[in-house]
């Protein structure tokens, strides 16, 4: 039997049903076939007529337990919301379904009546309702519940990270990235949100969008906003689904979650650049052009606002401190306007100058599939292929057994030159079966605290089950609950040759003083080449060397 039931037990108004939901949405996005029994809809047919006594509640709570235990039984998961307010009675359902994970929903009742979202509370208080749970009728707490969720103090979105966790910890669901989805085949991670959220129209919804821009009112992108819409439009920032409008922006700032608590880091903006920025309204449509010239988009605006009349280091903070969050505004020029809303990009901004391999989420996990595949560790990079990506590319193969590299446009190098490098270094230095290439853009700042966490949700939409992270980024992750995002961080320390240890190592793996570690960065590789210096081995791989060394040479010519 693969089927369960989950719970949930509590006061009215506890948060069971919307618990339930959410709970639903998460695993069906896993794969998982749900139905939620919830009891005010059963007592709107299975229970009808049914009344407040204690044989009425017994009797329905048996009924909903009875369809419960059939979908389980049919390998279905069956999530229930109900008060159930017997203690015996919820024992005896878990004795006949067996495979039963009870939630209760813990809310101390003057926050429920101060909360009393139906007003059945200050009717109760005031008489109007008599035997009401909680007021004038019992309600008996599970002694040993799978797990206790105490929806006074924590956010929903904890409560059902700590349920999932729960769950996945019993063995009822597999861990994100695990290796088994619940029938027992292969599945790679689903996308941050559950479904990819592809913005790019092809074909001819393309050709229509790509008319009508040319009537709207144009705004010019800036770099950061073209690699945004870039991302956009493969669904790599799903389950955006265009630039942050006020409310996201202000709580991703804040809390680093959407404005429905999912987890997003980085805000996702859109200034207003237009020769005529009045003809840009709320409500109405505008066009993308970038900086080269072209129309990419259209956007539904729905929103325009000044990020710094939000939120300030003043009067708002960060989870990862008050540096983070001045980071995160003096992205957006001050006193700027930013634009929110929906787009519909009919051409790539930025992919139409990368080399062309696949970069769509949905063409990374079509490969992946395709090899079977669903454990992928992701080396998401924007620099050239030194000892150094080498090291940290052998670390995660080393763990996870299989690599995507994703080479990103940016960065100082020409990605063409990149490309080539990682291609030589791969053929010679890699068991090939084991890497995939490709190339995307990039989320800018790289080595930002947030961009590590955005980089690592754009790998798990490509489909990987790990992304390779730096160490300093740990933290980060650390913002969000277990199981509230669904890839790994591999938290990595920057590597280094070690002359003491003859090899590549780390802070955690050599000794010695600094003296004795050896890197050079992009900007001193590129000085080496200017003074026509050898590139030592222990830096770059001889071929490495020697592409970089012919292409220096021409580069000058
Ligand atoms: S149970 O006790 O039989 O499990 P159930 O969850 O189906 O209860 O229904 C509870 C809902 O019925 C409450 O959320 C509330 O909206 C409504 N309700 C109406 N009267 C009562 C009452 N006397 N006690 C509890 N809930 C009541």
């Amino acid at each position: 039997m693969t089927g369960f039931v989950v719970w949930f037990t509590g006061l009215s108004g506890a948060g069971k049903s919307t618990l339930a939901a959410m709970l639903g949405a998460e695993l069906r996005a896993r794969g998982v076939h749900v139905e939620v029994l919830d009891g005010d809809e059963v007592r709107t047919h299975l229970s009808k007529g049914l009344g407040f006594s204690r044989e009425d509640r017994d009797t329905n709570v048996r009924r909903i337990g009875f369809v419960a235990k059939l979908l389980a039984r049919a390998g279905s998961c069956a999530i229930t919301a109900a008060i159930s307010p017997y203690r015996s009675i919820r024992d005896e359902q878990r004795a006949q379904i067996g495979r039963f994970v009870e939630v209760h929903c813990a809310c101390e009742i003057p926050a429920l009546a101060e909360r009393d979202a139906k007003g059945l509370y200050k009717k109760a208080l005031a008489g109007e309702i008599k035997n009401f749970t909680g007021i004038d009728d019992p309600y008996e707490p599970p002694l040993s519940p799978e797990i206790t969720v105490h929806t006074d103090r924590e956010t929903k979105e904890q409560s059902l990270a700590r349920i999932v966790a729960r769950l996945e910890e019993l063995g009822y669901v597999p861990r994100r990235g695990s290796a088994l989805a619940l029938s027992g085949t292969p599945g790679l991670v689903a996308p941050h949100g559950g479904e990819l959220s592809v913005r790019l129209a092809t074909g001819e919804r393309g050709d229509r969008l790509a008319d009508r821009a040319r009537d709207l009112p144009v705004i010019e992108l800036d770099a950061p906003a073209e690699m945004h819409l870039d991302l956009l439009a493969t669904g790599a920032l799903s389950p955006l689904k265009g630039f942050l409008t006020s409310k996201d922006f202000l709580r991703v700032a804040r809390e680093m979650r959407l404005e429905n608590g999912l987890p997003w880091p980085v805000p996702v903006t859109l200034p207003l650049a237009a020769r005529d920025p009045s003809a840009v309204k709320i409500g109405a449509e505008a066009a993308l052009r970038t900086r080269d010239g072209r129309l990419v988009a259209v956007i539904e605006v729905s929103d325009l606002f000044r990020p710094d009349e939000l939120v300030s280091t003043r009067n708002a903070q960060s989870p990862l401190g008050d540096e983070d969050l001045a980071g995160v505004l003096g992205r957006a020029p001050s006193a700027s306007v930013l634009v929110g809303g929906e787009v519909h990009v009919f051409d790539r901004p930025i992919g139409a100058e990368i080399p062309i391999l696949p970069d769509e989420p949905a063409a990374t996990r079509a490969m992946f599939s395709a090899r079977g595949l669903s454990q992928i560790a992701a080396l998401r990079t924007e620099a050239l292929p030194r000892r150094a990506e080498e090291h940290l590319a052998k670390a995660a193969l080393e763990v996870v057994g299989t690599l995507w590299i994703q080479a990103l446009a940016g960065g100082g190098m020409p990605l063409e030159l990149r490309l080539r490098c990682h291609e030589i270094l791969l053929a010679k230095y890699f068991p090939t079966e084991r890497v995939l290439l490709s190339t995307g853009a990039a989320v800018t700042r790289p080595a930002g605290l947030r961009e590590n966490l955005m980089g690592a949700l754009v790998a798990q939409n490509h489909g990987c089950s790990h992304a390779v992270v730096s160490a300093g980024a740990e933290r980060a992750f650390r913002v969000y609950a277990p199981g509230e995002i669904g890839i790994v961080p591999l938290c990595l320390e920057d590597p280094f040759y070690s002359t003491v240890t003859g090899s590549m190592a780390t802070a955690r793996t050599a000794p010695g003083e600094a003296s004795t570690r050896w890197t050079a960065s992009e900007a001193e590789i590129l000085a080496m080449l200017e003074r026509q210096q050898r590139l030592p081995e222990e830096l770059v791989r001889p071929e490495i060397a020697e592409t970089l060394a012919a292409w220096w040479a021409l580069e000058r010519f």
